[in-house]
């Protein structure tokens, strides 16, 4: 934690010996997509964490950025916030389709154009429109979320990108502007159930379509308001993407009630490849961003931090839709 954002002498050192070394070897690689999560892949330098501020000049909040994320959040150090509204999903009536793919670095879920899902309440002052569904996780249980809660990982994050539509033309102009983007992000536990939206997802004839990079599948008739627990509270913050160019434009809002997915669901994702099929096999667990400080960063919350143990009910602590046939 904290070490992302200096670089010591001998990193230094090893940094610019392995760029020098990649200017001998292969094509140049393409500046934008030029990083990744593990220092070394295929044999081949590609910047990891440490290194992302420093390769490319646009990157270099990444570096020395003060709102950097992901964050572990002390939940006694939330204030808690009785006015904040609880949090609106919009889908206009009609179910979410579009395609479920292996980026070599995430299993993303990219909606299709229509119908477009918005997101609003809680925090956010406008309406954020949904474009990127993200699912990171680790090779061992209990460790593989981004962001942590009282020093605890999870076996999964689950992040919804949104983007502010009320304001920006789409996700590349909102993310470098100011009240830009919304995440939110859902927990994931290992457990004998299972979340009935992941489960669309994780299912052994789903998943197994896109074992190898850049493989992709069409899905359609998913309920996204299924993804949601039925009560549930939130923790938010001012902070930044957790990839490459790292803009402090996010509002993170992290669902503080963790969803569930099996041992078998897990251990499919464990086996999807960050390379293609020619090359060899790199599992895509483990592939986040080590936690960054949080430094005097607000943690706001709707729940009150004095009485953790109080189950909250009522209508404050359910996810409100928009147009949905049969309202929850
Ligand atoms: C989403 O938000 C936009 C802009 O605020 C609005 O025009 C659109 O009708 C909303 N869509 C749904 C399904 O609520
Ligand atoms: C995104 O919006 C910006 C400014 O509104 C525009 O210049 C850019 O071409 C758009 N990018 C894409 C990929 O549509
Ligand atoms: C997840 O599983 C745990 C333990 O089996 C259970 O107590 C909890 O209620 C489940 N959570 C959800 C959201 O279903």
């Amino acid at each position: 934690m904290g070490g992302a954002a200096r670089l010591s002498a001998p990193r230094a050192l090893v940094l610019w010996a392995a760029l020098g070394a990649a200017a001998h070897i292969g094509p140049a690689p393409d500046p934008e997509d030029w990083w990744s999560y593990k220092d070394n892949l295929q044999g081949n330098f590609v910047p990891g964490p440490p290194f992302w501020g420093l390769v490319n000049a646009a990157w270099s909040l990444c570096a020395v950025g003060k709102r950097q994320s992901p964050v572990d959040v002390e939940l006694k150090r939330a204030l808690y916030d009785p006015f904040l509204p609880p949090l609106r999903l919009s889908t206009g009536g009609e179910k979410l389709r579009g395609t479920l793919y292996n980026t070599g670095r995430h299993v993303s879920f990219l909606p299709a154009p229509r119908p477009v899902v918005n997101v609003s309440g809680g925090p956010l002052l406008y309406s954020h429109r949904l474009s990127e569904l993200r699912l990171l996780f680790g090779a061992r249980d209990g460790a593989g979320s981004e962001h942590q809660i009282n020093h605890q990982g999870f076996s999964a994050e689950v992040q919804l990108i949104h983007f502010n539509q009320e304001l920006y033309g789409n996700l590349s102009a909102a993310s470098r502007s100011p009240n830009g983007l919304a995440i939110l992000s859902f927990f994931v536990n290992v457990a004998g159930s299972s979340n009935s939206f992941l489960s669309r997802l994780l299912s052994r004839d789903t998943i197994t379509r896109i074992s190898y990079k850049n493989d992709a599948y069409f899905l359609q008739d998913l309920s996204l308001e299924l993804l949601f627990p039925e009560s549930f509270g939130f923790v938010t913050y001012q902070g930044s993407l957790s990839t490459p160019p790292c803009s402090e434009t996010v509002t993170w809002i992290l669902i503080d009630r963790a969803l569930n997915i099996t041992s078998l669901q897990m251990h499919s994702l464990r086996l999807l490849s960050q390379n293609p099929p020619s090359q060899i096999f790199q599992s895509l667990s483990g592939n986040g961003r080590p936690l960054q400080p949080l430094a005097h960063r607000a943690l706001r919350g709707n729940r009150d931090p004095r009485h953790p143990e109080r189950r909250c009910r009522g209508p404050n602590y359910r996810l409100h839709v928009d147009g949905a046939p049969h309202g929850r």
